[in-house]
């Protein structure tokens, strides 16, 4: 299995976007360990990227939020708290018990059931209301102003 970037999953934010790819770059990088079986050697590796990932990323992401007012933007911070918390406890289960197979299992589920249907569902409702706010302000630059604001179309035009 591989993961394919599709354009349909770019927000539009070049750093947001080219982070969302790195993710997908090391999902397969892990999928091809597993297919050369050194998935648990890969392990610590891909918990140390996640760590690193999700504080950087996430603090990207909802920075990227905060500037374009996204209402949600408080529902989507939960969410990636509650995915920091889970690949934190991931990785306490690592360092307690080692890349055991049931451990190798919740991590690619994690990864894939939460990471990428987040992308593909939360992530995309942040580029939904970029879009419409930018629809709705070029609706607005081209309403003509309301008669008595002072800044009436000219008659002679
Ligand atoms: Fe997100």
């Amino acid at each position: 299995m591989e993961y394919i970037w599709a354009r349909s999953l770019e927000t539009g934010n070049a750093i947001v976007d080219n982070q969302h790819k790195q993710l997908f770059a090391e999902l397969n990088k892990l999928f091809q360990a597993y297919r050369s079986g050194q998935e648990k050697q890969g392990m610590k590796k891909t918990l140390d990227f996640m760590l690193e990932y999700t504080l950087k990323h996430f603090a990207d992401e909802e920075k990227l939020q905060e500037e374009c007012g996204y209402p949600e933007y408080l529902e989507h911070k939960r969410l990636h708290d509650e995915f920091r918390s889970l690949i934190k406890a991931l990785d306490v289960k690592l360092s307690q018990n080692g890349p055991t197979e049931d451990l190798i299992l919740e991590v690619y589920t994690v990864l894939h059931e939460w990471l990428v249907s987040h992308i593909k569902t939360e992530d995309l409702k942040i580029v939904q209301h970029i879009q419409e706010s930018s629809t709705n302000k070029r609706k607005r630059d081209l309403t003509p102003p309301r008669k008595g604001t002072g800044y009436e179309p000219s008659s002679n035009v």
